[in-house]
């Protein structure tokens, strides 16, 4: 286990990357993966987060069977005419076309993480389980693995529950492939923070946000 770019490398550079080598993720690996997520903060500490870690290839069939249910739909704006795609901006085909690639290619992903939660537990459900993921996602990035949320093989609920055996008291919140990247990791373009960011009332712009570059700092990091 090397890698280990900086704190801040890893979070400008950990795009959603899709596509994944054979290679296996071992088992010091996967524990160091899930040893990161797990000191996220919970509500009250309550730990309640449960992670299903599939490496079964039945079960991962399964899943990959479930998940051309939404990209049918999704990919139904484009049967007329598929060309389409390669008319989209770049940043949006290429995304795509990731999506299309894991979608068809679902079933070979090392491993398959699955993260769960006590129902009502929280009176904000998903922010005692999103932290984690982020960890996890972050931990990723830093030993050279990559992942990203998926979860398209949940379309079929009812039946990812009962072939995983989770239990009516967890709710399933989301699905995430894991595995060392054969795209590279890079850039996370996103809105600059003068558009989101807001200074004492919604809406108030921040004077200083609004005189930084539209890119952020991400070249402090890149180059690290
Ligand atoms: C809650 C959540 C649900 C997501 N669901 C899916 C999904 O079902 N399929 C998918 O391909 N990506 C999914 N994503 C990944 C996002 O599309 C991705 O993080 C976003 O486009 C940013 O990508 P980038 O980091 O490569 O710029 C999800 C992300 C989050 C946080």
């Amino acid at each position: 286990m090397t890698n280990d770019p900086s704190l801040f490398k890893s979070m400008y550079t950990a795009r959603a990357l899709r596509r994944f080598k054979p290679d296996p993720v071992p088992d010091d690996v996967l524990f160091q993966l899930m040893d990161a997520a797990i000191r996220a903060p919970s509500g009250q500490n309550a730990q309640d987060w449960r992670f299903i870690c599939v490496r079964d290839q039945d079960v991962k069939d399964q899943m990959h069977e479930w998940a051309q249910t939404p990209w049918l739909r999704y990919q139904a704006r484009y049967t007329d005419d598929p060309e389409q795609i390669d008319t989209l901006p770049r940043s949006q085909r290429l995304s795509l076309r990731s999506v299309e690639h894991l979608v068809q290619h679902f079933r070979e992903t090392p491993v398959v993480v699955i993260a769960c939660g006590l129902k009502g537990r929280h009176s904000t459900p998903g922010g005692s389980i999103f932290p984690a993921v982020q960890n996890l996602l972050l931990a990723a990035r830093g030993l050279g693995l990559s992942g990203s949320v998926f979860n398209f093989p949940l379309s079929h609920k009812q039946e990812f529950r009962e072939l995983l055996g989770i239990p009516d008291t967890n709710d399933i919140f989301c699905v995430l492939p894991i595995g060392y990247p054969s795209d590279y990791h890079g850039p996370v373009r996103r809105k600059p923070v003068k558009d989101v960011v807001y200074m004492n009332h919604f809406g108030e712009r921040w004077d200083f946000a609004e005189s930084q570059t539209e890119i952020g700092w991400e070249d402090k990091w890149l180059s690290r």
